[in-house]
């Protein structure tokens, strides 16, 4: 699975990608890049073979997508996914999709909103979830950052959640998601043998940070 190693290279496509479209989504990327990087170095800690650089560049690079403009949904997921496949980076493809679905490919049909996504689309979002059922360690921990890291910095899991759902609302599947996320977080803690939020520096600022809704 190949990856982009190269720091300038990622950055360079996310600078043109928000130039084409502006938006918070772009300090969220560079924030959700470091807390992967800090906690893969922690699981390199206990003994694991992972690259501080494919992660951070797979944070740098998991909503590429957004360089379409705004789109709801799973949609930036399959532009992203297009966008690096065609750029021949199969590996941060592959993130695009996976961090849209903290479950893996269970529940896939009420995974997201179906009902705005082009039928094409759909079939390639789930096609690539089946290939890639079980998520290894870059997909799971790009996954987990994407809900610890908003456009200010680093945030707890409880108050990202109910951003995006006072932003967006919730349903019957939003518990769910939200397992899945936790799932993650605690496979990972129980490796590294500590709370993902002590290797976070001033996660706790997001307590007093005024909830964005
Ligand atoms: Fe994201």
């Amino acid at each position: 699975m190949k990856f982009i190693t190269d720091r300038t290279y990622a950055r360079e496509l996310l600078e043109t990608a928000n130039q084409l479209n502006p938006g918070p989504w772009y300090k969220h990327s560079l924030n959700v890049a470091n807390a992967a990087e800090y906690i893969v170095i922690e699981m390199t800690k206990k003994g694991l073979h992972l690259d501080c650089d494919i992660a951070y560049n797979a944070g740098i690079l998991h909503d590429i997508g957004r360089y379409k403009g705004f789109t709801k949904s799973v949609i930036h997921s399959y532009d992203g996914y297009k966008f690096m496949d065609e750029l021949g980076y199969q590996g941060n493809a592959i993130v695009c999709v996976t961090h849209s679905f903290p479950n893996e490919n269970k529940d896939i049909e009420t995974a997201a909103d179906w009902t705005i996504v082009p039928p094409y689309m759909k079939e390639k979002l789930v096609e690539v979830l089946k290939v890639n059922s079980n998520y290894d360690w870059y997909n799971k921990v790009i996954t987990l950052c994407d809900a610890l890291a908003d456009e200010n910095g680093f945030t707890t899991l409880e108050k990202r959640f109910i951003s995006v759902g006072l932003r967006h609302g919730t349903d019957s599947n939003t518990a769910i998601r939200w397992k899945g996320f936790y799932e993650i977080k605690e496979e990972i803690e129980i490796l590294i043998g500590k709370s993902i939020y002590e290797l976070l520096p001033g996660i706790e600022l997001s307590i007093y940070a005024k909830m964005e809704y």
